[in-house]
């Protein structure tokens, strides 16, 4: 079962003849990273790649699978301390480093892409991991303006600035992968609060429909 996961990603994610786009249900990263020898199969090696939202979390175990597999890796995070201990921890700064990045912000998003290419002279991978819950409850009526409005900043402007920046390296490359993790709130329903949900459903339609312009392009 781990190594048709593994497989499956890999063909659909970490190929190198094109620029991929896509979502990961998170249950199947979960998948991914239990087994140490399944990944081995993603030919991770050598690759350089972006982790936002790698402080903690998800983000945390993609960065440190990461580079246990041979990736260089630029955490890309809000959190100075949190991520500089992260790096410290899983390497040297030759394999992983951090920038300060909110994805919300447009010229954050184009530093960490412009960091990535001076460091390394390439970009590889885009995982557009940093996302956040919503504060609301379940219901409509006690869903906030504000939260509503900073879920979707992060969870879907900050997905697409992530492979918008991405694109412009990968497009004159003719190859790359921009990945983003998505949730199972994509599937299920009425377990979450309205604004994750919609904001999990607006991310991968998004992914869905630069995943049509990339392959007419660039296939
Ligand atoms: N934890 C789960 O059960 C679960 C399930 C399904 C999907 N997800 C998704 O997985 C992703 C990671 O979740 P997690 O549970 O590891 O979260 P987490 O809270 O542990 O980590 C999220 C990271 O994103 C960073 N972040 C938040 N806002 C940011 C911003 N504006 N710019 C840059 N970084 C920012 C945080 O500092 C943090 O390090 C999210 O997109 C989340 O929606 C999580």
């Amino acid at each position: 079962m781990d190594t048709q996961v593994a497989s499956s990603f890999e063909k659909r994610f970490l190929t190198d003849r094109s620029i991929r786009t896509a979502w990961i249900p998170s249950s199947e990263l979960f998948l991914l990273m239990a087994s140490k020898s399944t990944v081995s199969l993603l030919g991770l090696e050598g690759k350089v790649a972006i982790i936002t939202g790698g402080a903690g979390g998800i983000g945390k175990s993609v960065a440190m699978l990461f580079v246990q597999h041979g990736a260089k890796v630029i955490i890309a995070d809000v959190q100075d301390d949190l991520s500089q201990a992260v790096c410290e921890n899983i390497g040297s700064s030759e394999v992983i480093s951090y920038v300060h990045c909110d994805v919300t912000i447009d010229s954050d998003v184009q530093n960490v892409v412009d960091m990535a290419v001076s460091k390394y002279g390439r970009l590889d991978i885009m995982f557009g991991n940093a996302g956040i819950p919503s504060k609301s409850d379940l219901t409509i009526l006690a869903t906030e303006y504000q939260d509503f409005k900073r879920v979707f900043d992060v969870n879907v402007f900050g997905v697409f600035l992530c492979a918008k920046h991405a694109t412009k390296v990968m497009i004159p490359a003719k190859k790359g992968s921009i990945v983003f993790t998505a949730s199972a709130a994509f599937v299920t329903r009425g377990n979450a609060p309205h604004a994750y949900v919609a904001s999990k459903h607006a991310a991968t339609k998004l992914r869905y429909s630069e995943i049509d312009e990339l392959r007419l392009t660039i296939r």
